[in-house]
């Protein structure tokens, strides 16, 4: 039981975590693309919204094939975006406001353009040979097994010049490094070191859990449940690519790491069904990650029935020592109020901002940007690009901040790398920022409550009975009861408790009904 005298719970468990796609944040050198010096400019933005971290996608050289998740130099800072001065000024000035930064590490693969790379290909007795996953093709000549890379096609990439393969999970241009060689995973951790050195807060670690593949490297089973429509690389049950004992013990190495610096924190990119996702937080001796990302909101079908099944089945299954944690936006994913309409998208918000667990917001979702359609001739996403038509267009949720209603919406003198949500005129920060019934006062309310009340930021969680279509669960701390209803539903629906409402999705109100698309937090 949560009580008021407890030790303090460290930032990450209080706080709120925001993501900026530094792409698409604030351009501030008219080349059309976001940039470190433009992140520091608005962070007053950030500041004002009342989250406690944020996280940078990759700021690293990288030739952009994955924009940016094809690392070329782990220790530097791509031109495009600035330079180490650059990064220095801006972890002073979001440290000076109160925000922790986190940036994006991604061990799992780097740009073919790494020099590690490019000496590992340069012949098969290059000390770096073995930093990468080579083999001796098929004896048919083929691929040296039937992985399939993420991206679709083979995972495996021919090189003629030394007559092997190289695996690759995602791009060919992200050749997945070797964990299993000491060197390796010594000059990965310095890396880690590198960045903490500087004052970095912690790192969010993409795709975890492909790290280590099974020994042997053996075929992947077929999955019984593809068919076609679905993403290629569900033909396959990635058994033996990824989820492998070696990784849970080097996410232990770099959890040590972490927390021989203080107060620094992991998250974790892992999809996993509960049990196995549970096992990357570790056990109490030997911990891993603090926060393994949970993106069961972004996967599930939006109805009460639905999310109180998520809700209850994640909380079952999380360690004693596990917090819990919440995603509803990315990079990667599809646009909440595209998702579930704009209307739901509010109520959306409360759920994020309420529940138990560190939440991570993704930039424009506080201004409630919706579906942006990408003509052809600007789609830019290699996963889209590669595998059309099934509706994967990552572009989608990566396009530019509309900051105002000036040309470009002040994001850029120029025009933009990706179009601006169509509604920018009117859907901008400027414009949400004086209307008292915008997306971005409400994330703005609920994040300040969230601040106000322990209840809601480490308080006990437990779903409640409601009528159908109504979520409804209580936090409390100490003394202090909140209650949640949610109506996904746009019909009325009858509260399921009485009191006080602290907060509303909608204005008025107060009839003792939960109006249509309403969410209410209640004392
Ligand atoms: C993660 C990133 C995604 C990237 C992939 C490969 O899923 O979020 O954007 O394409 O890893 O690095
Ligand atoms: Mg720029």
């Amino acid at each position: 039981m949560s009580q008021p005298d407890d030790p303090p719970p460290p930032w990450w468990e209080r706080g709120t975590v925001y993501q900026i796609y530094p792409r698409s944040f604030q351009d501030s050198d008219g080349d059309g693309v976001g940039d470190l010096a433009g992140i520091e400019r608005r962070l007053d933005h950030v500041a004002a919204l009342g989250v406690d971290a944020i996280w940078l996608s990759p700021i690293f050289p990288s030739p952009m094939a994955d924009f940016g998740y094809d690392v070329a130099d782990y220790c530097g800072i791509e031109p495009m975006f600035g330079d180490l001065a650059a990064f220095d000024r801006l972890l002073a000035a979001a440290h000076a406001r109160g925000l922790r930064l986190l940036l994006d590490f991604v061990p799992n693969h780097s740009s073919d353009q790494h020099p590690w790379f490019q000496a590992s290909r340069s012949s098969r007795t290059d000390p770096k040979r073995d930093w990468y996953i080579w083999r001796d093709p098929a004896p048919d000549g083929g691929p040296p097994n039937n992985w399939i890379s993420d991206f679709g096609g083979s995972a495996w990439d021919y090189d003629a010049a030394t007559g092997q393969y190289y695996l690759h999970a995602f791009l060919k241009q992200q050749p997945d490094l070797n964990w299993r060689n000491p060197a390796l995973k010594a000059a990965m951790l310095d890396v880690m070191r590198f960045w903490f050195d500087r004052g970095v807060d912690g790192f969010r670690i993409d795709v975890l859990w492909h790290i280590v593949k099974a020994e042997g490297l053996p075929d992947n089973p077929a999955n019984p449940y593809w068919r076609p429509g679905i993403t290629e690389r569900d033909r396959l049950i990635q058994q033996h690519s990824t989820d492998q004992p070696e990784a849970h013990a080097i996410a232990a190495e770099m959890r040590a790491l972490a927390d021989s610096y203080g107060e620094r924190v992991l998250i974790g990119e892992i999809f996993l069904p509960n049990d196995r996702h549970a096992r990357w937080y570790g056990t109490p001796e030997r911990p891993q990650v603090h926060l393994p990302f949970n993106f069961q909101l972004i996967e599930n079908a939006w109805d009460a029935v639905s999310l109180r099944r998520v809700i209850a089945d994640y909380e079952a299954s999380l360690p004693p020592h596990g917090w819990p944690n919440w995603v509803i936006g990315s990079h990667d994913a599809p646009r909440i109020a595209a998702r579930v309409g704009a209307a739901q998208a509010r109520v959306a918000a409360m759920l994020l901002l309420t529940l138990r667990g560190t939440p991570t917001l993704y930039q424009g979702d506080e201004l409630g940007i919706a579906q942006v359609d990408i003509p052809p001739e600007r789609v830019r996403d290699p996963q889209e690009l590669r595998q059309p038509g099934i509706g994967i267009g990552r572009d989608r949720s990566r396009t530019p901040m509309p900051w105002d209603s000036s040309p470009h919406a002040g994001f850029s003198a120029v025009e933009p790398w990706l179009p601006l949500n169509p509604d920018w005129r009117t859907r901008n920060v400027a414009a949400q920022e004086t209307d008292p019934r915008s997306m971005l006062a409400l994330y703005r309310h609920l994040l300040a409550l969230r601040r106000a009340q322990p209840a809601l930021a480490i308080g006990d969680f437990a779903l409640l009975d409601a009528a159908p279509d109504v979520l409804a669960y209580e936090r409390r701390h100490g003394h202090t009861v909140l209650r949640v209803a949610l109506n996904l539903s746009a019909e009325p629906r009858p509260l399921p408790f009485e009191g006080e409402v602290l907060l509303s999705t909608l204005e008025g109100g107060g009839g003792g009904v939960l109006r249509g698309d309403e969410g209410v937090v209640m004392r």
